[in-house]
């Protein structure tokens, strides 16, 4: 018999640590947003199996609620174990196969992240950019279909690094001629921003839950058209990303319930209550109310003398970019903001950086109340940062 030898255990990383205790955040950035104390209780409820009959029957919850708020009828429709980066990573490695060309219309730091992504995946990657701010039309993405080919075409409906919203309209008819898919990030669309992914024939579209949907980080919504399916069953070589295999995911969401990972069932019963207080307000009621909260943040920081970085036609109404004024530390006022009323705003991103402030007003935060506390603080508390 052998005797198992037992060290002395080391202390030196043995500390004592109060319990967790978190300060009161407002989180008017970029994301994530609060989380509604609905689904915050939802989170807190005791986990139970990922295979119990019960919880099969919430996740088909989860993704019928996830086919409303996106308005497809894509079967492959469901949570991504992991945040809107690796539901991002799944629409391109399912799709992807090694010399596909893939066409990324960059706008943003985000169109930036797809290209690294598709090239990981050994994509032939050629990309056309705008400035930071601006949106294609429907002239330059025909174009750079027509010169390019590609097989699939990638582009983020809401950039949260410039605050644009891509105009949608005819983009999938022009894949459907050109031959190729057509694959959309809608991370600070979803819930907020009017999104018809049946309708713009988008192929593959991923998002997140902390933004629009009023859920902490955890989940990556992700979808699949029957087209874009067909391309991943005609595939000569395996999705080379075990995890994010959508045909092995299929086992477990799909019909068949089959054991895949060890799903994270407590962020889905956040996200389900999530997408159940949106369904329960409606989409349209949603989308006007982001709208209606971000025309009075815009027309308040403009009454306050500051500028919007983005034409009033392409705003994001979940997040608005101001330019910061000459002689402004925009970097102080943020920190100034946080440290003395707990409240997060985000800078620049990139070619921004230092040159706009980041408003978010999505999911539960974008109310009325929220507007006008933010513009207060501006109209208040910005001179003293003037230099
Ligand atoms: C447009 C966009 N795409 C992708 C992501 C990545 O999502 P995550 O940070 O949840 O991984 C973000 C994050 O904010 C985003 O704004």
């Amino acid at each position: 018999m052998t005797t198992q030898t037992f060290f002395p255990v080391a202390q030196n990383h043995h500390k004592a640590f109060g319990p967790i205790s978190v300060p009161k955040r407002l989180l008017l950035g970029p994301g994530p947003s609060n989380a509604h104390p609905d689904v915050l209780n939802a989170l807190a409820l005791p986990p139970i199996g990922h295979l119990d009959p019960f919880y099969v029957d919430l996740m088909s919850e989860v993704q019928e609620l996830l086919r409303y708020a996106w308005q497809t009828d894509n079967r492959l429709t469901l949570p991504m174990s992991g945040t809107g980066s690796a539901a991002m990573e799944a629409t391109l490695a399912n799709s992807v196969e090694p010399g596909d060309r893939v066409l990324v219309a960059i706008k943003g730091y985000f169109g930036n992240r797809l290209a690294d992504m598709a090239d990981r995946y050994k994509a032939d990657v050629k990309t056309i950019e705008k400035p930071w701010g601006e949106a294609f039309s429907i002239e330059e993405i025909e174009s750079a279909l027509d010169q390019y080919r590609p097989s699939i075409l990638a582009m983020v409906h809401a950039e949260t690094s410039t605050g644009v919203c891509q105009p949608m309209e005819g983009i999938g008819d022009l894949c459907k001629k050109y031959d190729c898919l057509l694959l959309l990030d809608t991370v600070t669309s979803l819930g907020g921003v009017p999104l018809f992914l049946d309708q713009w024939g988008v192929d593959l579209a991923y998002s997140c839950s902390q933004k629009g949907l009023s859920c902490p980080p955890g989940l990556g919504p992700f979808t699949i058209s029957p087209r874009a399916e067909e391309k991943l069953n005609s595939r000569s070589e395996k999705v080379p990303n075990w995890y994010l295999d959508v045909s092995l995911l299929n086992k477990y969401w799909g019909s068949d319930r089959v054991y895949h990972h060890t799903a994270p069932v407590n962020m889905n019963f956040g996200i389900r209550e999530a997408l159940r207080l949106l369904s329960e307000e409606g989409l349209e009621n949603a989308w006007n109310r982001h709208m209606d909260n971000a025309q009075r943040l815009w027309q308040g920081l403009e009454t306050i003398g500051l500028d919007l970085h983005v034409d009033k036609d392409l705003r994001l109404p979940t997040l608005t970019t101001v330019r910061i004024p000459d002689g402004v530390d925009g970097k102080a006022f943020t920190i100034h903001l946080l440290k003395n009323h707990g409240i997060e705003i985000g800078g620049g991103l990139g070619s921004l950086a230092g040159k706009v402030w980041r408003i978010g007003l999505m999911g539960y935060n974008s109310t009325p109340e929220n507007v006008d506390t933010i513009l207060n603080l501006f109209e208040t508390e910005l001179p003293r940062f003037k230099n």
